[in-house]
């Protein structure tokens, strides 16, 4: 399927399955490397990166434990600064760690702005940052994004974890809304 449409909105097919997973493989490969004496905590931030982390953490050719939080930000296709954390991991869980947060997409930074400095009062040992997609055109932030798969346009995309107003995030592929 190279265009879908959901709820009147059109979208076209951004990347495939096979470029997803050449590029999560990419990540993986530099992420154990990385972290290969070091014991690693991958955070996924749900609901947009259960896709991805899933995939990823398959991938890694270290050992890895896996927390996940939810946090929301998005209403329709905007990013909002609303910022909501609903669920955290125990304390002991995060002290002294290696930390990756893995995001499908960061796109202003609102969300992981706000959720970076609670995740430091954890006192983790480190705290690095995997996202599949970054839109730097609109990002207001100057942290680093250690692990990126690409950076995109300012468009809408849904699939592979995303969503619109809850719909796609089963679609194996990537898509862009199109121009109207
Ligand atoms: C999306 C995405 C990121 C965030 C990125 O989550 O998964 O967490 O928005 O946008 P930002 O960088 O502008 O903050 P969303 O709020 O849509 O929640 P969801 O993952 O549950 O769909």
């Amino acid at each position: 399927m190279n265009k879908i449409e959901i709820e009147n909105l059109n979208f076209e097919k951004l990347f495939d399955e096979k470029v997803i997973d050449r590029t999560v493989n990419r990540l993986a490969k530099k992420i154990s490397k990385d972290y290969e004496h070091k014991e690693l905590l991958i955070i996924s931030v749900l609901k947009g990166s259960f896709m991805f982390t899933s995939d990823l953490v398959k991938k890694l050719t270290i050992p890895c434990e896996v927390e996940f939080v939810k946090i929301t930000s998005y209403t329709g296709t905007q990013s909002t600064e609303n910022v909501f954390v609903q669920t955290l991991p125990d304390r002991e869980r995060l002290l002294n760690r290696n930390i990756i947060i893995v995001e499908d997409i960061v796109d202003t930074g609102n969300t992981l702005n706000y959720f970076l400095p609670i995740l430091k009062q954890y006192n983790p040992t480190s705290i690095q940052i995997c996202t599949l997609l970054h839109k730097p055109e609109v990002f207001r932030y100057d942290w680093h994004i250690a692990y990126k798969g690409w950076d995109i346009e300012k468009e809408f995309v849904v699939g592979y974890g995303m969503d619109y107003n809850e719909i796609g995030r089963g679609l194996p592929c990537i898509y862009r809304q199109k121009e109207k």
